[in-house]
């Protein structure tokens, strides 16, 4: 599936000028990262039908814009590395972020119009909804993501809604929409939403966790960013919960070198894998329900659960 992908994004051809309009956009897709909203889109579609090749335009798409969200999501989160590369704010300027940022949610848009689906223009229709819906709850989430770095008193379930909108949705549109274009039933199409949230749930779990406990050389970003913004983690939450007086202004200090001291004495990288663990319950349970045969989902359970392991 990767060399699938890896070899589509590679075959996209940007035009020459402005240089600095499409050079940021050929700089970060072609840093790696995962391919994560793509991977699951095709393996979507995999359940049904043979021809994969078919759903690359919109798992193009999907990359396309989740690439988009992390120009901007940098410039936000003043993040200077990404992929173990400068984020494109640090290696040209904030200006050329934003701007190559919206040219790529353009292009996203272009690779969606290639995509043909099974069935009838309703079910087209529904496929456009979904990316258009996805991309909006993602600014709602990513706004309520800015605003709690103002406030102390968020709640775990806020911090779970949040992190649904700004992560999970995404991951849930990329498996909706492999049943979709393959023309599934409804149903099953509304159990892989189900469980791609789930499974994205966990995902930003871990990505906080790593935010903290990852090694810089093989996450690709700088440790401690989401401390230094003031980020509400369920992490920083739940130390928040468990802290006496003193923790509690240690904990709101914004310095790692405070703050990851107290989360090991507090007992919150055991809680948040507890919490990554209750997450991959749901998911199975949304799983475990599509009607089709178990060999034929295997492949997509075991990519979701390398997940639960991921370092990067
Ligand atoms: C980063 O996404 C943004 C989050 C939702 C945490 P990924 O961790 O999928 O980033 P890449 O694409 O693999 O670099
Ligand atoms: C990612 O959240 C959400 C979006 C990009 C929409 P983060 O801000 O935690 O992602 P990273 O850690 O910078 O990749
Ligand atoms: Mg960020
Ligand atoms: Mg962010
Ligand atoms: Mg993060």
């Amino acid at each position: 599936m990767l060399k699938k992908i890896e070899a589509a994004l590679a075959a996209v051809q940007y035009p020459q000028s402005p240089e600095g309009l499409y050079e940021p956009i050929a700089y970060t897709l072609s840093s790696g990262g995962k391919r994560l909203r793509p991977t699951l889109l095709l393996l979507a579609y995999g359940l049904y039908r043979d021809d994969v090749d078919r759903a690359l335009p919109a798992a193009l798409a999907i990359e396309t814009y989740h690439n988009h969200t992390l120009l901007h999501d940098d410039l936000m989160d003043h993040a200077d590395v990404r992929r173990g590369r400068p984020t494109v704010h640090r290696k040209w300027d904030a200006n050329t972020a934003i701007l190559s940022g919206d040219e790529m949610l353009i292009l996203a848009f272009r690779h969606l119009l290639k995509q043909d689906v099974e069935g009838d223009a309703a079910r087209l229709q529904q496929l456009l909804s979904l990316y258009a819906d996805t991309m909006q709850e993602i600014c709602e989430g990513q706004q309520y993501d800015m605003n709690f770095e103002h406030a102390d008193n968020v709640s775990v379930e806020q911090y779970i809604e949040m992190i649904r909108l700004k992560t999970s949705v995404l991951l849930a549109c990329a498996l909706k929409a492999g049943a979709l274009i393959a023309g599934a039933p409804e149903e099953d199409a509304d159990l892989l939403y189900r469980f791609g949230e789930r499974v994205g749930l966990a995902f930003q779990l871990q990505d906080d966790y790593l935010d903290c406990y990852g090694d810089p050389a093989v996450f690709g970003k700088a440790i401690g960013g989401d401390i230094r913004c003031g980020k509400k983690t369920f992490m920083l939450i739940s130390a928040l919960q468990r802290a006496n007086d003193e923790q509690r202004s240690a904990l709101l200090s914004r310095d790692p070198a405070q703050v990851i001291p107290l989360y090991n004495a507090l007992g919150i990288p055991q809680l948040c894998r507890e919490k990554i663990e209750e997450m991959y319950a749901q998911a199975r349970e949304a799983f475990d329900r599509i009607a089709l045969p178990a060999e034929r989902k295997q492949a997509l359970w075991d990519y979701a659960e390398s997940l639960l392991k991921r370092n990067k």
